[in-house]
């Protein structure tokens, strides 16, 4: 039996609260809202609750999980060893969305880990998470709170539909402010290396380390990882049911956008069956207007928070709407862009280039 706890606004101190973390410290598992999507939280020192959360999610046992601290304290129990450029980024980055690669120390279970010899780490800033966390007493470990494969949860209702009976505790807080994972960062290497493209953009962790991090083709989306290097990111990820087809243009320039907006049309008109759909921004809608495409907008171009924000919501009412085939516009690539950009590639089954 699930028990889910609707929460108003930020509330930390409430029963509800108290409850998950009886919950946690007895082998429970428990959905928890962050900034950036719900995770699914086991107490890290747990095999067994971890062990259930891969089951439940039914996720492939070779993908770690994210451990989630309320101190750096907490971090030395999971870490055995913390570089200086650690220090640096748990300062300015933390509470937030930014996790950090460290070796492992002993006694973090290799399920946890996947059998790796490092553990990934983050502090999230979302008062409930915390709050649940620094009760607890302990790191929690967490992934999105989906089943593998789909689009992340980014409010209470998509943790409901993916998780109710299969979890103790989902408690709802509404919708998260980011609504795209946090950003993973391998420290260990040299230079340091983006695993995940995330919801702090890549260059604002290059301010902080005051150095470049190499970005692999693999974080953009672009190839699969091997193993050791990326795990988790050689699955296919987010994919909502229907056919998604990304399209991409060299660059997102007004002229370049209709052009794109035309290729589209012309795929469409070529279709016979089944429902179509676009998901489309603000500047582009009206390109759409007199096809017979149900076109869905992610937001303004200019506001990529936004976008980023309405992306997973979007995918899943993708298969909400029944849509067959749903065609997506590609983003330039920097700041937010390359995470927008990540998440799209791995969610189509399709990418079309186009000149322009
Ligand atoms: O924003 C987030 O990060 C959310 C919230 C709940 O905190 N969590 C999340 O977890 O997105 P998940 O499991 O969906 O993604 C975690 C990813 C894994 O796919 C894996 O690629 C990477 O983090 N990861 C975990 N441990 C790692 C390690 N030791 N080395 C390299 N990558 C690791
Ligand atoms: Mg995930």
């Amino acid at each position: 039996m699930t028990i889910v706890f609707r929460l108003k606004g930020f509330e930390q101190e409430g029963f509800e609260i108290q409850y998950a973390v009886g919950v946690l410290r007895r082998g429970g598992l428990v959905a928890f809202p962050t900034e950036t999507v719900y995770g699914l939280g086991a107490l890290v020192w747990d095999e067994e609750a971890v062990a259930r959360i891969f089951q439940v999610k039914g996720r492939p046992s070779d993908n770690p999980l994210i451990v989630h601290v309320s101190s750096v304290e907490m971090v030395e129990k999971v870490a055995s060893r913390i570089p200086e450029d650690a220090y640096k980024l748990m300062e300015k980055a933390w509470p937030g969305p930014l996790t950090i690669v460290l070796p492992k120390s002993e006694r973090v279970p290799r399920t946890v880990t996947a059998g790796l010899d490092t553990v990934a780490v983050r502090m999230p800033s979302h008062p409930v998470a915390l709050s649940l966390i620094k009760k607890t007493g302990e790191p929690v470990a967490a992934p999105s709170a989906n089943l593998s494969g789909r689009p992340s949860p980014t409010t209470g209702y998509h943790v409901i539909r993916d998780l109710m009976g299969r979890v103790e505790v989902i408690i709802d807080a509404g919708a998260t402010l980011q609504g795209v994972e946090s950003t993973v960062v391998n420290i260990l290497t040299e230079p340091p290396m983006l695993l995940r493209p995330g919801a702090i953009p890549v260059e604002d962790v290059e301010r902080i380390l005051g150095r470049k991090i190499l970005v692999p083709g693999f974080a953009k989306g672009l190839e699969q990882a091997e193993k050791p290097l990326a795990p988790g990111m050689k699955y296919r990820h987010y994919s909502p049911n229907a056919k998604l087809i990304l399209v991409e243009v060299p660059q997102y320039t007004l002229e370049c956008l209709r052009e794109l907006a035309g290729y589209i049309n012309r795929q469409a008109s070529l279709k016979s069956n089944g429902k179509l759909c676009v998901v489309a921004t603000d500047e582009t809608l009206q390109y759409y207007s007199s096809n017979g495409l149900k076109t869905l907008s992610l937001g303004s171009r200019r506001d990529l928070f936004e976008i980023a924000r309405n992306l997973f919501p979007t995918l899943r009412k993708i298969d909400e709407e029944d849509c067959r085939i749903a065609y997506a516009e590609g983003f330039p690539e920097q700041g937010l862009g390359l995470t927008i950009m990540n998440r799209l590639r791995k969610a189509a089954s399709e990418k079309h280039y186009l000149n322009c």
